[in-house]
Order: structure tokens, then sequence, then C-alpha cells
């Protein structure tokens, strides 16, 4: 069975084209993986469709309401599905996590706004919370698509034998090889010599010493 992921957004727009392009659009086209893009004021009952309301104790901006956010998930949630909230003090997204969710069959991922979700909401129905970095968007909708984009890369079948995972950052530990293509030479500035030699005994070594030192200078922490 191909993973279903139901995203549940204030802001289902947002996410048309990103589904529709690229390696994703094309993964989902083939079957690989099936997003439902869901409006949250779908399950609003009241004629203004609120789906959010100002803070109890006081305080600035709205904050999602629980009631459309229960009966969404209650009639959407499967057994053994996995409930997320993108938020920005959930636990870090990593490669890691990608690939765990890649082999789930089905997720519901919900999206707040940057004020919050009633607690309610996160004490009863849902299951992990996941902060995409240390900083605030003005809703969880980009945080939802960047762990869909990162998680179908797992998917058997979406990344084609020329986009394969076996070389690449976080997978192995060190940040990414300078790449080339043609012209060999380009206003002047021309390709390492070594990728021109075809011994590919030397372009390895030269290529995990620049992931070697590339690493040291941006992300020394990788290699402790
Ligand atoms: N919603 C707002 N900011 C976020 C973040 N950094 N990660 C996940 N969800 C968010």
């Amino acid at each position: 069975m191909p993973l279903t992921i139901d995203i549940l957004t204030l802001f289902p727009r947002m996410l048309d084209g990103f589904l529709a392009e690229s390696i994703l659009g094309k993964g989902i086209a083939a079957g690989h993986l099936t997003v439902n893009v869901r409006d949250l004021r779908s399950w609003t009952t009241d004629k203004h469709r609120t789906a959010d309301d100002r803070p109890f104790g006081g305080g600035a901006g709205m904050v999602v309401k629980p009631e459309p956010v229960f009966a969404a998930i209650e009639q959407l949630q499967s057994p053994g599905c996995r409930r997320i909230y993108l938020t920005p003090d959930g636990t870090p997204f990593s490669t890691n996590l990608a690939r765990e969710l890649s082999q789930q069959q089905h997720l519901i991922l919900l999206s707040g706004h940057y004020e919050g979700i009633d607690q309610r909401i996160r004490n009863h129905v849902i299951d992990q919370e996941i902060s995409i970095g240390d900083y605030v968007l003005t809703n969880g909708t980009l945080a939802a698509a960047v762990v869909i984009d990162a998680l179908a890369r797992f998917i058997p079948g979406v990344l084609g034998e020329e986009n394969s995972l076996t070389h690449e950052s976080f997978t192995s530990k060190l940040l990414d090889f300078p790449q080339y293509t043609r012209p060999a030479e380009f206003r002047g500035m021309s390709v390492p010599e070594v990728l021109l030699s075809g011994n590919h005994a030397e372009i390895e070594k030269w290529r995990l010493a620049r992931q070697r030192e590339k690493t040291s200078q941006v992300r020394p922490d990788l290699l402790k």
C-alpha cells in the first residue's frame, strides 16, 4: 500500500504548485504516494467558518479552535496512522525522521498558525510534533511541504536511478562535494582537472577530501 498523507491546513492553496511540480509531482502522478490537501474550514459548523479565536488569559494573535481539528482528525484517521503537528517547538526534523515517516502507511500533518493551536488538540489527537528549524513561519503549511518533500525521496520509485540516494549529505554524515557540468571552461573558470581525468579512484579521493573540507568549515558538529 503506498503512503497516504492528509495535510490539514487553513491555507490549502499554498500547496497547489508544490504538489504538481518536479520529482514530487511525478511521484504522486505515478502513484508512489497520495497527498490529500484538506481545508480545515470544511470542518467548521458556523456560517463564518470560524477556525480560530482569541486566547484565554489574553495575549496577541489567534488560536486554532479544537472543534474543527478534532472533527477533521476523527474523520480522517485510520488505525495505526501517525498524527503530526508542525510547530517550531516540536522535535527537530532530520533525514532519519524523514526515512522513518516514509515507511508509514498513513500520515496526518496538521498545520497551525504561528500563534498556536488549542493545547487540547496537542494532548489528545496528536502523536508527534515536528519543527523544521529554529525560526518561525507564519503557518505550518510550508513546514508540512518540507516534510513531504524530504520523506518522498525515500519512497521507492520516487527518485530515478539518476537521482539515487547513495552519495548524499546527511546519509553519509558529510556535506556534498562540488559538482560541475559542461562546458569544461567558462569565462576563464575551469573545472578541476581531476574530474576530466577519467581516473575514478582519484575522483573519489578528491571528492571525499572536498566533503571533509566543506563539512569542517560549515558543519563541524557533523564530524563529532
Ligand atoms: N510552524 C511555524 N514555524 C514552524 C517551524 N519552524 N517548523 C514547523 N512548523 C512551524
